[in-house]
This record gives C-alpha cells, sequence and structure tokens, in this order.
C-alpha cells in the first residue's frame, strides 16, 4: 500500500455532538423524536439521507422537496455555527504524530469525507496540510457506501484503489472501501465489523499496519 484515505467525521475529529445538537434543535422544532441512538445512524450518511432518516418520525403531512432542503439548511446553519468553535486542540497530538510520521515514511494522504464541510472543519483545526487531497461531498453524487467518494480520493492521489488503505469508523465506509477494491482499517464502531481488514484500538496501530 502506497497511500492513506482517512474518512474525517468520527476518525479524525469528533463531530458527532455537534450534528446531534444541530439535528436535535430541528427535530425539537418539527415535533419529531430524536435522540442519540437515532443520531448514530447518521454516522457517514450524507445530509440529506441523515433528513430522510429522521423524518422516519414525522407523522405530519408529506413534505416537499422545497421544504426538506430549507430543513437540511436550517441544521447545516446551526452544525457550521457549532464547528466555528472548533480549535487545532480538536486534534488530538496522536493524530498529528501519526499523520506527520505516515508522510514521513513516503505515504500519501488524503481525506475522504461524506460532508460538505470537510474542508472547513480542516481549517479550523489546522490540518489542511497534513493531506495531498481531499476528497468530500462537494466532488461526490452517491454517498457511503457507494464507493465514489473513495475512488475520487485514490484519482486525486494518481493511485491505485488496489493501493490505498482506507480508514474508518463507519460500517457504512468500510463497505465503501470494500467496494471500491480496497483494504480497510476500521476504528471505534467499525473495529468489531466483520468487513474490517484491520481492526485498530488506536490512531498509533497504524503505524504497525505502514511499515
Ligand atoms: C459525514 C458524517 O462525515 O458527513 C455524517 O458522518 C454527515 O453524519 C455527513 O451527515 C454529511 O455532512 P455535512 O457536513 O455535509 O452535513
Ligand atoms: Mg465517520
Amino acid at each position: 500500500m502506497k497511500a492513506v484515505i482517512f474518512d474525517l467525521d468520527g476518525v479524525i475529529v469528533f463531530t458527532d455532538k455537534f450534528h446531534y445538537a444541530a439535528w436535535k434543535q430541528m427535530a425539537d422544532e418539527m415535533g419529531i423524536y430524536f435522540d442519540e441512538q437515532i443520531n448514530n445512524r447518521l454516522r457517514g450518511v450524507s445530509r440529506m439521507e441523515s433528513l430522510e432518516i429522521i423524518l422516519e418520525r414525522y407523522e405530519g403531512e408529506a413534505l416537499s422537496a422545497e421544504r426538506k432542503a430549507e430543513l437540511a439548511e436550517q441544521k447545516n446553519t446551526a452544525y457550521r455555527e457549532l464547528l466555528k468553535t472548533m480549535t487545532p486542540a480538536d486534534v488530538t497530538d496522536e493524530v498529528r504524530t501519526v499523520l506527520k510520521e505516515l508522510r514521513k515514511r513516503g505515504y500519501r494522504l488524503a481525506i475522504g469525507s461524506s460532508s460538505k464541510n470537510a474542508k472547513f472543519i480542516l481549517e479550523k483545526v489546522e490540518l489542511t496540510d497534513y493531506f495531498d487531497a481531499v476528497s468530500d461531498g462537494t466532488n461526490i453524487t452517491n454517498s457511503k457506501p457507494d464507493p465514489e467518494v473513495f475512488l475520487k480520493a485514490a484519482e486525486f492521489l494518481e493511485m491505485d484503489p488496489a493501493e490505498c488503505l482506507v480508514v474508518e469508523d463507519a460500517y457504512a465506509g468500510i463497505d465503501a472501501a470494500k467496494s471500491g477494491g480496497m483494504k480497510a482499517a476500521g476504528i471505534g464502531d467499525a473495529f468489531s465489523y466483520e468487513k474490517t481488514d484491520y481492526p485498530i484500538q488506536t490512531f498509533a496501530d497504524l503505524l504497525e499496519i505502514m511499515r
């Protein structure tokens, strides 16, 4: 393997709590039941698909496409306000050290995230310069488990998929990596997923895999 493609949310930064707070605000206003368990189902899933999952609990009249777009926009505005509070301290020293070491060993590094806010987050935590490429929600039409976001990342890096390791916390992300012909390291939730090639407890374990 010659390159590593990292998911962002739940791997490099922990934005779950912000997604939750922003969706919760929208759900409360609409009188829709929403809790952390439902929030877990939104991991790796696009913004509009996340909204559809939340609307499974909606009991009012059918919503138009315009109204749905408005709700997603309302959530995103609240979410971005919360993202503005992020600082470099929101990334652990371990993550920074491992990224630097992987670069030193000659690996090409990319982000492969469903989020349209990926570049904004990277700027806030001052990680932009650590990556050779960013493939995110702004350059794809199909989100995970479709492999598009990772295939684009490989293309940006000028690598074959088989030369890439994907690092993911979501089942949908591991599925995406595998159907794209890549190896997958699973952290967090994905640690115990049967499709994960390399279960990792902590970021530093990557230094064992990528010797
Ligand atoms: C993923 C998150 O990284 O990005 C999902 O895991 C989120 O929970 C998705 O829905 C889309 O994010 P954004 O920032 O474009 O709304
Ligand atoms: Mg994730």
